[in-house]
């Protein structure tokens, strides 16, 4: 088996970390495009852009690549998988018909609405006009409560707006259909939405279209600052514990979001094949569906995949065949977590080129630590420079959500360059309600 793997982030390079655990030391086995210096340790790099769509094809093609991954969202949303099975090559992704459930909000919702799939009251507005007559409607809660305006397209994070107010809701339409905020028209259209309230959790899941394989379930870090302050990111951190969604819990996701989205997406014939991302809100009221992403998240992906105890390449070989039905994942029983560590200035204008010290040595004197680069490259001396916003990506499992937060940071301390920075609270959730509620600070780290 070939395959090949598409993108160059963290999650990239834990995905092609995990299915090299499977493919013994042949470098040539799997490749990655264009990947980076830090995946170039386990995959041969190929100098292709991810949404280099015919360039993939072709190179797929002369490679005789038996398996194509896709890491992110743009080269689904570009129409690989269309062109890929158009050429008979195999790829785990969906076309951009499904892929349209991460690439336009009001597609999504629309499709929620039509499978009875629970999630925030919402409307989808074509001109400001409209958005703005929208937003004073009653069915979003009186006027001094929040509301939330959203970019109809991809705008890699930086499309939503949670508006305490009414007034911030209108600057919200006004910066994001005037461009300001998100860029290549992805504001033509926007969603007004219910606030909703709650704990945020992320399900993902493997599907061939029929049957599905679940992940455990993750929570990401969204903003740069502790204690959720300062501007969104890519994520500066995720974890996975059995709290994150209890049992009951998540067999009330499955029973009203997770299978009613399988089966909407086949009535609508979407043949959606790849790693389904669904977005929660845990509200007093049930789960609510926030937003689909059609692939993994990052650094969602690195928590998760440290987890794996089976062939990741065989899960994804048989959604691409579409021959889950039968198909296991075996999972370790513990928790794990990915600290993020960013270059100075992110997310707005990160650093490149700092000299990154620490390196050596955690790999073989810290077993349990993984660390994925996101956006490093190599120095004249072989050393590592810095090369990206989020740099980093140490990753740890332990018995206990406490445990492998411990062996991260313990892992991260080693770790320096100047300008960097990271989140100190990653997992530190149950705090931040206490604080929120008026409380003082538990100690502990359990959710
Ligand atoms: N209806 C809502 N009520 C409250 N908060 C919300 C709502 N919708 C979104 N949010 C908040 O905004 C965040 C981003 O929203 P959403 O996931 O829809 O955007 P996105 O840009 O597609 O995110 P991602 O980069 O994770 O794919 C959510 O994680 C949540 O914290
Ligand atoms: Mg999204």
């Amino acid at each position: 088996m070939k395959i090949l793997v598409i993108g160059s982030g963290g999650r990239e390079h834990a995905l092609c970390w995990a299915l090299r655990q499977n493919l013994g030391d042949d470098l040539s086995l799997l490749l990655c495009a264009p990947g980076s210096a830090g995946i170039a340790e386990v995959a041969r790099c190929v100098p292709l852009g991810a949404t280099d769509v015919s360039a993939l094809a072709d190179f797929a093609a002369a490679e005789k690549i038996s398996l194509t991954i896709v890491g992110s969202e743009a080269p689904l949303a570009a129409g690989l998988a269309d062109e890929f099975e158009r050429r008979g090559l195999v790829v785990a992704g969906p076309r951009r018909v499904a892929a349209q459930l991460e690439s336009s909000k009001a597609f999504a919702k629309e499709f929620m609405r039509r499978h009875n799939i629970p999630t925030a009251r919402f409307h989808v507005a074509d001109s400001a006009l409209e958005a703005r007559k929208m937003l004073h409607r009653g069915e979003f809660g009186p006027a001094d409560a929040p509301v939330v305006v959203k970019a109809d397209g991809l705008a890699a994070g930086k499309g939503v707006v949670v508006a305490r107010t009414r007034a911030e809701g209108e600057r919200a339409i006004e910066e994001l259909m005037g461009g300001s905020l998100v860029a290549g028209g992805a504001a033509r259209r926007v969603v007004i939405e219910e606030a909703l309230e709650g704990r945020e959790a992320s399900l993902l899941l493997w599907t061939d279209g029929r049957d599905y394989i679940l992940m455990p379930a993750a929570r990401d870090h969204k903003r740069v600052g502790e204690n959720d302050t300062g501007p969104n990111t890519g994520g500066m951190g995720a974890i996975t514990a059995p709290d994150v969604l209890d049992e009951e819990s998540k067999a009330r996701v499955v029973r009203e979001i997770v299978e009613p989205t399988l089966e909407g997406a086949r009535a609508d014939g979407l043949e959606f094949r790849g790693v389904l991302f669904i977005g929660l809100m845990l509200t007093a009221d049930g789960p609510r569906a926030l937003e689909y992403n059609v692939r993994f998240g990052d650094p969602e992906a690195q928590a998760i995949l440290v987890r794996l105890r089976s062939n990741l390449a065989d899960i994804f070989e048989a959604v691409a065949h579409g021959r889950l039905d039968g198909v296991r994942a075996k999972w370790s029983n513990d928790a794990s977590a990915c600290v993020v560590l960013a270059a100075r200035g992110y997310p707005e204008r990160p650093e490149a080129g700092a000299r990154i010290e620490g390196l050596e040595g955690i790999a073989e004197q810290m077993p349990g630590v993984r660390i994925f680069h996101a956006g490093t490259t190599r120095a004249k001396d072989g050393g590592w420079l810095t090369a990206g916003g989020r740099v980093l990506g140490v990753t740890t499992t332990g018995a206990t959500l406490e445990t492998a937060l411990r062996q991260c940071y313990d892992a991260v301390g080693r770790v320096r360059w100047d300008g960097m920075h990271y989140r100190r609270d990653i997992g530190q959730f149950a705090n931040r309600f206490a604080e929120a509620a008026g409380g003082g600070a538990p100690r502990g780290i359990q959710e």
